[in-house]
């Protein structure tokens, strides 16, 4: 959504993460972007500009001189008057450098230097290129005029070497593209929020557990920070890789998430629990594995699990709070009585057989105010439009 009809110069230099901004070429396209590519000399000995053609739609820009004589000498200042932002993805240490000096010696540095658009730069390179001071000083005044550097990360390089300077997955781009484009309502606030299931151990091998995917939270943490949020997700066990911008804390047991939301919860403007909590936990966790014996039934017996929610809500200076209610019947009065009993002043109801698993929701939300439906919706959705009422209510206070 947030890339939907985007004009978006896609800039590949010289380097062979090159091949990559292929696949990210089509990840922005598929999310409905409107990509021009531009590419160094350089950039085109790793890849052929065809495969970049056929993948955008349109001609790939390679020469300055070939534009000129097509008869559109100011190919470099049309091109970004009419685009949204620049990227420039794989950003060679050659070309930063070419960058933070202000040159224009190819197509691609002339139309950053004529742009009218905010510029960001995917640098990959040897981590040695990456450590130099030069590189460093480079980017440094780069990002005092303003470009947005995202990443390197670290990891195995092409050269054989490990260490910081692979470029961004084009997937981990095109979520960093979202959030730049994503209005910035939640800037300087800190947002804490739990999501998952909880795993409560009976042996080794064996636990309690529910269907909770993650997918309901993880959206709301990856919204909050699209929306400008500093976040910490704490997770149960879940098959997820963590949002970009999102810190995530991984735990298992329900004692291990609240050990992880108290140490965290007072400096937090906003609480948002959404975690499936298991209300208890065994009372014991046998060493070995339960086997089955001749004289019947093992017993397994229970003891109660601490209320994150309701105990983050009764700290002396607490952050905004809010709970899910995931419901089998009776939605609103379970979900008011949840939201009377934990002192909160936001729920989110949902029945089960609509809540859990799956990647849409039907939900509604419950405050001082009544009830406020709304419509079913993939989970992406549902995020923003409760960050949005937390924010209404949360300026209303
Ligand atoms: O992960 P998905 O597959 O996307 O599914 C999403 C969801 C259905 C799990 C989610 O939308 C949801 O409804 N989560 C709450 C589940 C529930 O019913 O929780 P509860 O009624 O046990 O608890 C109410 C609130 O108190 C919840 O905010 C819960 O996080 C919190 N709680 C509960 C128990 C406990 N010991 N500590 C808590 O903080």
């Amino acid at each position: 959504m947030e890339l939907e009809g985007k004009r978006i110069v896609l800039g590949v230099t010289g380097g062979v993460a090159a091949y990559k901004a292929a696949g990210l070429l089509r990840l922005l396209t598929g999310a409905g972007a409107d990509v021009q590519v531009a590419m160094t000399e350089a950039a085109t000995r790793f890849v052929g500009p065809i495969t970049f053609a056929a993948l955008s739609g349109k001609p790939v820009l390679t020469d300055m001189w070939a534009a000129a004589a097509d008869n559109r000498p100011m190919t470099h200042i049309d091109l970004t008057r009419a685009a949204d932002a620049i990227l420039v993805a794989p950003a060679t240490a050659d070309f930063i450098a070419r960058l933070a000096q202000g040159r224009a010696d190819d197509l691609l540095a002339t139309l950053i230097l004529a742009r009218a658009c905010p510029l960001l730069l995917a640098p990959a390179m040897n981590r040695q290129m990456w450590d130099n001071p030069a590189t460093q000083r480079n980017l440094e005044l780069l990002r005092q005029d303003g470009v947005i550097c995202l990443g390197p990360a670290t990891g195995a390089q092409a050269c054989g070497e490990e260490g910081m300077g692979r470029m961004l997955e084009p997937e981990t781009l095109q979520e960093a593209l979202r959030a730049f484009f994503t209005p910035k309502s939640l800037t300087e606030k800190k947002v804490l929020l739990t999501a998952g299931p909880t795993f409560e151990a009976i042996d080794p091998v064996r636990g309690i557990t529910n269907l909770s995917s993650g997918c309901m939270g993880y959206a709301v943490a990856r919204a909050a920070a699209q929306a400008g949020a500093e976040v910490t997700l704490v997770s149960g066990p879940v098959a997820r890789a963590a949002p970009f911008n999102v810190t995530r804390i991984a735990v298992q047991s329900a004692l291990e998430m609240h050990a992880a939301v108290m140490k965290r919860a007072a400096d937090a403007d906003i609480f948002i629990a959404v975690a499936a909590v298991a209300d208890y936990r065994a009372e014991r966790i046998a060493p070995q594995k339960l086997k089955k014996s001749a004289g019947g039934l093992p017993e397994i017996r229970l003891t109660p699990n601490p209320d994150i929610l309701a105990e983050v809500a009764a700290l002396p200076d607490a952050p905004f709070c809010v709970g899910f209610a995931a419901e089998s019947e009776q939605l609103e009065t379970h979900a008011q009585q949840k939201r009377q009993r934990k002192n909160i002043p936001l729920i989110v109801g949902n029945l089960i057989q609509e809540g859990f698993g799956g990647e849409t929701n039907h939900v509604v939300l419950f405050d001082d105010a009544g009830s406020h439906p709304l419509p079913v919706a993939p989970k992406t959705q549902i995020a923003r439009q409760l960050l949005a009422h937390i924010l209404a209510l949360m300026e209303k206070k």
